[in-house]
C-alpha cells in the first residue's frame, strides 16, 4: 500500500532546530549581586548559523542523545549536557514520560563566548515543545530556560534584543542596518569558562548601554568582560586587532565572556575577504562567516 509507505517514511523523518550562535553586540556590566550573579545591559544578536539540533520520538519514554559534528569531542554526553538537562525538565514540567531521540551536530566551539550550550538548551526547549505538541505559556517556558542558564530565555527567541538583570529582562529592538549584516566570527581555539571571566571583572560601573544604531554601538558600547578575558588568554587582543584592520568592517569586539570575536561588516565581499586573510594568517584560528539574523 503506497499510502501506507508514505506515512511510514513521514513519521521516520526527524525535526530540526537550529541553535543560533549568540552575539553580544555590546556588554556593559553594573554591578555584582549579592546572589553572585551580575546585573548586565547587553544587546544581544544571533547568526543565521549554529549548532544542528534534532529529534524522534521513542515509545518507550527515555531521553537519549548523540553529538557529533566538528566539536563533538569538548562535550560530554552525560547528565550535565545542556540539551540533555533542557529535556528532562521540560519532561519534569510536563509531568514525566516524555521520549526524545536527540542528536546534536556541534558546530560551534565550546566555552567561547557565543552561547552555544545556551542557544542548544534553547533550541531543545523550542523542538520538543514541537516534537511532544505542547505549548507551555512563555512564562513557563522562560522559567525553565532560566533554570538553564542565564542566556537561554534570550535564546528561545534568538531575536535581537536589549537584555537586562541577569539575561532574563528581555526586550525587542530595533537597530538599523543590522538585519542580514555579514557576520565573521573567529576563535583563537581557547576555551574560556564564563565564571572566572565574570570574577575577573575590575567592579568599576562604566556606565549603561544606550545604543540604537550600529555606530552608537560602535562609540559608546563596550564589552566590560574584554579586559578580564584578556588577561586569562592575551591573543583576544590579536583577535580583535586582525579584525578591526580588515577592509569593510562596521563593529568589531569580543562576544559575551569570550574568547571568540566578531566582526560586521559592509558587504558579504569584505566579510569573505576577511575570513580568508585571517585563516590564511592563523590556520589555528576557528572562523565561521554568517549573517545577522533577522524575524
Ligand atoms: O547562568 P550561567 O550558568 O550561564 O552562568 C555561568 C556563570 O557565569 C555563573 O555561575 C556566574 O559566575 C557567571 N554569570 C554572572 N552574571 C551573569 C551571568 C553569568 O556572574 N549575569
Amino acid at each position: 500500500m503506497p499510502h501506507h509507505d508514505v506515512m511510514v517514511e513521514a513519521a521516520a523523518m526527524p525535526m530540526t532546530e537550529t541553535a543560533y550562535a549568540k552575539i553580544n553586540l555590546a556588554l556593559h556590566v553594573r554591578a555584582r549581586r549579592d546572589d553572585g550573579y551580575h546585573a548586565l545591559e547587553s544587546i544581544f544578536a544571533f547568526a543565521e548559523d549554529g549548532d544542528e539540533l534534532s529529534a524522534q520520538p521513542r515509545d518507550d519514554g527515555a531521553i537519549t542523545l548523540l553529538i557529533d559534528g566538528p566539536f563533538a569531542a569538548g562535550l560530554d554526553v552525560g547528565g550535565d549536557n545542556l540539551v540533555m538537562r533542557a529535556a528532562r525538565a521540560l519532561d519534569a514540567y510536563l509531568g514525566g514520560g516524555h521520549g526524545a531521540a536527540l542528536r546534536l551536530t556541534k558546530n560551534l566551539p565550546v566555552a567561547s563566548g557565543i552561547g552555544g550550550g545556551s542557544a542548544d538548551a534553547a533550541a531543545t526547549l523550542r523542538l520538543l515543545c514541537r516534537l511532544w505538541g505542547v505549548t507551555p505559556s512563555a512564562e513557563a517556558l522562560s522559567a525553565i530556560a532560566l533554570s538553564l542558564g542565564s542566556d537561554v530565555p534570550a535564546c528561545l527567541a534568538s531575536r535581537t534584543s536589549f537584555v537586562g538583570g541577569r539575561g532574563e529582562e528581555i526586550a525587542d529592538i530595533h537597530i538599523a542596518g543590522l538585519d542580514g549584516a555579514p557576520l565573521l566570527l573567529v576563535n583563537p581555539g581557547i576555551a574560556l569558562s564564563t565564571g572566572p571571566v565574570f570574577a575577573g571583572w575590575d567592579r568599576e560601573d562604566r556606565g549603561g548601554l544606550l545604543a540604537d544604531s550600529i555606530e552608537s554601538l560602535v562609540s559608546s558600547g563596550r564589552n566590560d568582560l574584554e579586559s578580564s578575558a584578556l588577561s586569562l588568554a592575551p591573543v583576544i587582543a590579536d583577535v580583535i586587532a586582525s579584525l578591526r584592520r580588515q577592509h569593510g568592517v562596521l563593529l568589531a569586539r569580543m562576544s559575551g565572556s569570550g574568547a571568540t570575536c566578531f566582526a560586521l561588516f559592509h558587504t558579504a565581499c569584505d566579510r569573505d575577504a576577511a575570513a580568508a586573510l585571517i585563516a590564511a594568517d592563523h590556520p589555528g584560528w576557528w572562523t565561521m562567516t554568517s549573517r545577522i539574523r533577522s524575524l
